[in-house]
């Protein structure tokens, strides 16, 4: 059975041809990062215009790359829930008006379901129930993963995601935007120890997590070691070279990313652990982070459980994730009809 995916929640327009679930015929993507860039972070009224110049070549790409044509598929899914509004209207007009023009059905996708499930895509060893850590630069999420696609959330961020305080931390770095992948590679650089951040919600014994603290907490001390001389801005050469027995960018980065990274791996094993859970899953951007990949593997290993990541195509926002949840979803019975809209919030579990 094929399924056309179709996601335009955020600043990625992508559409991808995915077969029973799992066979990722084409998985095509048109990121916006270079338009965005400039100011610093996503602009939402650009992230639309984007996707309205995209959205119709993106999704012929995807069935040209699959080598098929609308005949030959089963249902048109699209992601119609949580992302932003002006984005995911784009998507949800295209897959409406071309599930109308082939007479397909129609299916509606929660975003986050699709993250959940591109780890089932490519691991067939994968147990239920299993504990899913959903880190982007829009969510931070825990969930319970039940057999049938049933969620328990068990906490989410209470603020900011956790890819989004990479972001604003690689901003107030001088970094440029998206900051996440470079933080990764100047903390591997740095001292995760030189600068105590601290661990928000940590020891909440709940499954809650909060970020903006940490990302305040980094920005007094940028602004601290600039006014010392110790960092210059957009300069993180001449930072080490002003001074190289005090902190540098690298220690920065290394702590914040210490200190994002220990709440994670803390909360997902505590969840893994108060369930009979022998599997943990990775998904969402932050999944490509280096140390939350070890430190997650290395605490796993102590209490028996296996960490599963999807490649890094499945990680950050794609298409095949929504047409292979949706094909879980067309075998359930779901079909949407042309009165499907779009909505900036929706939870996973009251679907
Ligand atoms: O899933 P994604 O592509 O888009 C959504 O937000 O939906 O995630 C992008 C986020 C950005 O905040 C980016 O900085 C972060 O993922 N990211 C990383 C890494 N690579 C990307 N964060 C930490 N370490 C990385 N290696
Ligand atoms: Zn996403």
């Amino acid at each position: 059975m094929k399924i056309l995916g179709i996601d335009t929640s955020c600043d990625e327009t992508a559409a991808a041809v995915v077969v029973n679930g799992k066979e990722v015929l084409s998985n095509v993507v048109a990121s916006q990062v270079e338009a965005h860039q400039e100011y610093g972070g996503i602009v939402p009224e650009l992230a639309s215009r984007k996707h309205i110049e995209a959205i119709n070549y993106i999704v012929s790409r995807a069935l040209a790359e699959a080598d098929v044509t609308f005949k030959d598929l089963e249902a048109i899914a699209v992601t119609n829930r949580p992302g932003l509004i002006g984005a995911l209207l784009v998507g949800v007009a295209a897959a409406k008006s071309l599930a109308y023009c082939h007479d397909l059905p129609l299916l509606g996708i929660n975003h986050i379901e699709g993250h959940i499930y591109a780890n089932y895509m490519v691991h067939d060893t994968l147990t239920f129930p299993h504990i899913c850590l959903t880190v982007s630069g829009g969510h931070t999420l825990l969930v319970e993963v039940h057999k049938g696609w049933q969620y328990k959330v068990l906490g989410s961020t209470q603020d900011d995601a956790a890819g989004e305080v990479y972001d604003k931390v690689a901003k107030y770095l001088g970094l440029g935007f998206p900051g996440g992948k470079v933080i990764d590679e100047l903390a591997q650089k740095g001292n995760p120890s030189a600068i105590k951040f601290p661990r928000p919600m940590r020891n909440s014994g709940d499954y809650q997590f909060s970020f903006s603290g940490i990302k305040t907490s980094v920005r007094y001390f940028v602004e601290k070691a600039r006014r010392a001389g110790v960092l210059v801005e957009n300069g993180r050469a001449e930072a080490k070279d002003a001074n190289p027995d005090t902190v540098t960018v690298e220690d920065i980065a290394a702590s914040f990313q210490a200190a994002v990274v220990d709440v994670l791996t803390y909360k997902s094993i505590r969840a893994a652990k108060s369930t009979s859970a022998r599997a943990i899953t990775l998904t969402g951007g932050v999944a490509a982070n280096s140390q939350l990949r070890a430190s997650l593997k290395i605490a796993a290993a102590e209490i028996g459980a296996e960490v599963y990541y999807p490649p890094m195509n499945l990680c950050t926002d794609n298409g095949a994730m929504i047409a292979g949840i949706a094909y879980e979803k067309y075998k359930q019975g779901l079909r949407d009809g042309l009165s499907l809209n779009a909505a900036a919030n929706g939870s996973i579990v009251d679907v």
